[in-house]
């Protein structure tokens, strides 16, 4: 069940309160009062986590509303503390998931936010069944393009995503491409390059480093290694597991065809792809050569 019948505080410092009667959702944020009709669900995420799409009963806005079951954990509710926090520093970004508002009891966290047609890894999937290929270059490069602006603002904040995969990069309907899912996102407030001392996020997606047991990571070097990945998974549908020796002849299988945009798309993987986290690219780095390039 979305929430219990009675009013409650939510972790705003708004007044902001809500309950469910069949099946519409009622948050009151300060004098004004929101409601929601809860239509189909979207998906079920990992832990507990459940997307709906709702409508909003007075202007009919369609919006996504993430549940999440709170695991009466301090940790876990932290890291969804967390997550509203990211979301409310990007609502102006074009290339992030807009958040409208999230609401609070002792058993759920709620979030409302703008609501996409499809995601990522959906999309490939379609492609692959359409076409029996991926996504061709030109997509690839819209996407990724569209994925650096979003993460591009992330890190010059000091926010590490730490979870890019198909999955988490939603298509909205006009086809522009936003990062959402800010579950296992962190902000640092130092100024220097930031660390991380543990590993997360999928360990598919994840870099090489954070398998060598070393103590420190460069945090904004993982989420580009992720990216990375994923560009790859998108072109060539299948998630690639690079070793030290195999990163030169898997990128270089990608095309042999040698036109400007594949000579394009194999320059920008491969500064990507890198073993080394000290050289591989920086967001900024591949948009600045992308735009050269136009
Ligand atoms: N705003 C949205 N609009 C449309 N679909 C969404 C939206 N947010 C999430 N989804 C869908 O719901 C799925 C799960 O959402 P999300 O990734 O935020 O939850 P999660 O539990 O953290 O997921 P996981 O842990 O599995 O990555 C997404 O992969 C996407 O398909
Ligand atoms: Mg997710």
């Amino acid at each position: 069940m979305i929430a219990s019948k009675h009013f409650l505080e939510s972790s705003n410092s708004s007044l902001c309160k809500h309950q469910k009667i069949n099946n519409i959702v009622e948050f009151i944020i300060g004098n004004t009062t929101y409601s929601y009709y809860l239509n189909d669900r979207i998906k079920n995420g990992r832990y507990g986590t459940t997307v709906y799409k709702g409508q909003n009963e007075n202007n009919q806005q369609i919006v996504a509303i993430k549940n999440i079951k709170k695991i009466v954990d301090d940790t876990e509710q932290n890291v969804n503390n967390t997550e509203i926090s990211i979301m409310k520093q990007l609502i102006n970004e074009p290339n992030i998931i807009k958040f409208y508002g999230d609401y609070d009891n002792p058993i759920n966290k709620l979030i409302v936010m703008e609501c996409a047609t499809s995601d990522l890894f959906t999309k490939i999937e379609n492609t692959i069944q359409e076409k029996n290929k991926g996504l061709n270059i030109t997509e690839c490069i819209k996407m990724l393009k569209q994925v650096l602006i979003g993460i591009d603002i992330l890190h010059e904040k000091k926010i590490v995503h730490l979870d890019i995969k198909p999955e988490n990069i939603l298509v909205m309907s006009d086809g522009t491409y936003k990062i959402a899912d800010f579950g296992l996102s962190k902000m640092f407030n130092d100024n220097g390059i930031v660390f991380l001392e543990e590993s997360c996020g999928s360990p598919l997606y994840a870099a090489p480093e954070l398998f060598n047991n070393l103590k420190k990571y460069n945090a904004y070097s993982l989420d580009m290694w992720s990216i990375g990945i994923m560009l790859y998974t998108a072109r060539c549908c299948i998630i690639p597991k690079f070793t030290k020796y195999n990163i030169k002849s898997l990128i270089m299988f990608l095309s042999n065809k040698q036109d400007k945009q594949d000579k394009k798309f194999n320059t920008i993987l491969k500064s990507i792809i890198n073993y080394k986290p000290t050289k591989r690219a920086t967001a900024k780095k591949i948009l600045e050569y992308l735009e050269e390039d136009n």
